[in-house]
């Protein structure tokens, strides 16, 4: 089995640049049924979703447009302690459709927050992309329209996803060892 370290950690092959693009590409195909009258804006979140983004809007062939936001992460007063913010959505959305495109949801909280600020902006809908999901992690209900493949809650890098800020740049994903 091909494993890499990632600063101080081993990870092993879990998912080849193959699989994952067989299912970016099946996703890619709804997309092109489902929205090619939505004049849809796609709004990536960065980091995490840069690759998945790319190979995606490359498969997406329907009049649209593409945006990227950040996600701010700080300690701030509140009952998880962390409060996150989406910046740097210059389009306005108000009417629109919109598909926010995530690299992975975990428990859900980073979606959830960002559902609740996209929708005071009034877009006609807003619908989620997201390349992977960890069912059994998700604590908080959240609507997932596009999901590429579900994974177990096994840490993983990767294909845009970081360990402490490395690994993005690896082709294929990996997962721990040992977990
Ligand atoms: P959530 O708020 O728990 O759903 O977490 C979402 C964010 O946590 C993602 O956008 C990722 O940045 C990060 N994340 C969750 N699981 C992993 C993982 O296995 N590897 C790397 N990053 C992850
Ligand atoms: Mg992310």
């Amino acid at each position: 089995m091909k494993t890499v370290k990632v600063k101080d950690k081993e990870f092993e092959l879990f998912l080849t640049q193959e699989v994952i693009e067989k299912a970016i590409g099946d996703i890619a195909e709804k997309m092109n049924k489902d929205l090619a009258e939505k004049d849809p804006l796609f709004i990536c979140v960065l980091n995490g979703s840069f690759i998945y983004a790319a190979e995606l809007m490359k498969r997406v062939s329907i009049p649209c447009e593409v945006s990227f936001v950040k996600m701010s992460s700080y300690q701030g007063i509140s009952s998880s302690g962390k409060i996150k913010e989406i910046y740097g959505l210059e389009e306005d959305i108000k009417g629109r459709t919109v598909v926010v495109v995530e690299d992975i949801v975990d428990t859900g909280y980073t979606m959830s927050l960002m559902l609740e600020q996209l929708v005071c902006d009034e877009p006609k809908e807003i619908l989620v992309s997201t390349m992977l999901l960890k069912p059994e992690a998700l604590k908080v209900d959240v609507k997932l329209d596009y999901v590429a493949m579900e994974i177990p809650s096994d840490f993983i890098v990767g294909y845009g996803l970081d360990y402490d800020g490395y690994g993005r740049n690896l082709p294929d994903i990996y997962k721990i060892k040992n977990s």
